[in-house]
């Protein structure tokens, strides 16, 4: 039986106007929750004078002698005391305390968002809610009628916890027990506060009452209409994200996840970075022409208007000579710059044609060659220092497939040589924090740029690519899907 069936079966007693979803849930005070504060937060001490850091390196003044300044965070430690028990107790721990001060910094605290709220019911902590900014507000309206989770929902463990995250909101919610996580599960579909009560007894309606006004004040859940459907079902904008889409691009900006964001070497000391270059996968190596220095010329203006997507191939192969010079200027190597702890350059970084975040340059080229004047058909990787190509076992109709893939996103057509762009993920992800794939996917928006600009300038037929099998392309080349596959192709030819 499905959970609201459930609960109008088991609440046979209620009321029609309840199971309508005519009656209230108790209302929900805010003031109520236990305050701590929120994660990844230090206190700073110097001359007497106190200053708590967050993760990101926010600073927050705490103008408190150090004896009620003690007892405060001590309190704020335990996580027991709502906002005004916290109050009371500093001032009667610590009589001579300033009132205003005390106050004061409480409402700094609570405005700056340094602070998380728990509910407990019963003795046991049931969820926590960490607000990410100013922009969040408790959702304190009564709550009347049905309502129900977004889409954009999602429900993750996270330690022992359940996490319950939307992108529509401005904080997050652990849960911690099953009987609140089972709660946030059943608003998959419309509920009304009465039929919760009825199938979920374990839970008492004062804590249902308090997990929905939590839920609803992350933008997990919302009033919903007789049919079920709640504001995002009308929102032509919402309606055009998809769930992945709209997570993905909320946590890897700022504002809307308390996420540590940036280059902090997480792993600094646990892990050792990628080197700066992968070690070569074959012994078979094939150079490639360098051109000389000034030997190249070509006018930016003239190859920005004349750039475009070609998905036809010429007459006569691409040459070896043609690839050697495209993959000098669009991936060579112009410098290494080795690590340089005591300046803070903790991993081996390098230079070269294109920009790439954190000069970390953690695309490979790998070339899936069908027609070269020069190279014979086969799978190759390009070593970007030596310059020269690699020649890999890869099985034919492996190779094809990939080709055949390649041809599909280009209504039909078949390029002389498909190179993919696959991403060795943990150069990236060693170096930063919540950013790390979107920062790649925009390394291969301006080697994309490159390639075009390097193919119009030698006449050659380029065409990115938007969604190659990244499963197919790793198991080809031999490779660990989740320390490097594929993440764009780029389809070049001869003209
Ligand atoms: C990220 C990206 C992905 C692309 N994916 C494809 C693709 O899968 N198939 C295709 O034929 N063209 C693809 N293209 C080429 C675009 O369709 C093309 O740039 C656009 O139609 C404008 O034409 P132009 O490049 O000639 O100015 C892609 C371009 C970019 C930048």
């Amino acid at each position: 039986m499905k959970p609201q069936e459930e609960a109008r079966h088991a609440g046979a007693g209620i009321s029609a106007s309840a199971a309508e979803g005519k009656t209230s849930a108790p209302l929900f005070d805010p003031e109520s929750l236990a305050v701590s504060l929120k994660r990844g937060v230090r206190l700073h001490e110097t001359d007497g004078r106190a200053v708590l850091v967050d993760a990101d390196g926010v600073a927050l003044a705490l103008p408190l002698p150090p004896e009620t300044r003690r007892i405060f965070l001590s309190a704020l430690d335990e996580g027991a005391c709502t906002t005004n028990e916290l109050g009371d107790a500093v001032l009667h721990t610590a009589p001579s305390t300033d009132a205003a001060s005390l106050y004061y910094v409480l409402a700094q605290l609570e405005r700056g968002r340094w602070l998380r709220y728990a509910l407990r019911s019963r003795g046991r902590n049931t969820a926590t809610l960490e607000p990410f900014s100013r922009r969040f507000d408790f959702a304190d309206a009564p709550l009347t009628g049905r309502c129900r989770l977004s889409r954009f929902v999602c429900l993750r463990r996270e330690g022992d916890d359940i996490a319950l995250e939307s992108p529509l909101g401005h904080g997050r919610l652990l849960l911690h027990t099953s009987d609140a996580a089972a709660l946030a599960a059943s608003l998959s579909r419309p509920l009304s506060f009465e039929e919760m009560r009825v199938s979920h007894p374990a839970l008492v309606p004062k804590e249902i009452a308090a997990l929905l006004a939590m839920m609803r004040s992350v933008g997990a859940l919302f009033p919903c209409d007789a049919e079920g459907r709640i504001p995002e079902d009308g929102s032509e904008p919402l309606r055009q994200w998809e769930f992945h889409d709209l997570l993905f691009h909320s946590r890897s900006r700022q504002g809307r996840h308390g996420n540590p964001v940036g280059g902090s070497c997480p792993f600094l000391g646990e892990i050792l970075p990628l080197a700066v270059v992968k070690r070569p996968m074959s012994a078979e190596r094939v150079p490639l022409h360098r051109p000389e220095t000034g030997e190249m010329r070509a006018d930016f203006f003239e190859l920005a208007e004349m750039r475009r997507s070609l998905r036809t191939r010429g007459e006569r192969a691409l040459r070896l000579k043609e690839l050697g010079t495209f993959l000098h200027f669009t991936g060579g190597v112009r410098e290494i710059l080795p690590a340089s702890p005591e300046k803070g350059y903790w991993y081996e970084a390098s230079l070269r044609p294109c920009a790439g975040s954190g000069a970390i340059h953690e695309l490979e080229y790998y070339l899936t060659v069908a027609r070269c004047d020069g190279l014979p058909p086969g799978l190759y990787r390009y070593d970007p220092l030596a310059h020269a190509l690699e020649r890999l076992e890869a099985d034919e109709k492996q190779l094809e497939k990939l080709l055949k893939g390649a041809a599909r996103a280009m209504r039909g057509a078949r390029c002389d040589v498909l190179i993919t762009l696959a991403a060795r993920f943990q150069r990236v992800s060693w170096q930063y924090r919540s950013i790390a794939y979107s920062l790649l996917l925009k390394d291969v928006g301006a080697v994309f740029q490159q390639m075009y600009l390097a193919a119009t300038a030698l006449n050659l037929a380029p065409c990115a690519l938007g969604a190659g099998d990244s499963d197919d392309f790793a198991e080809t080349a031999g490779l660990d899907y989740f320390s490097e596959t594929s993440v764009g192709e780029f389809a070049l030819s001869g003209r």
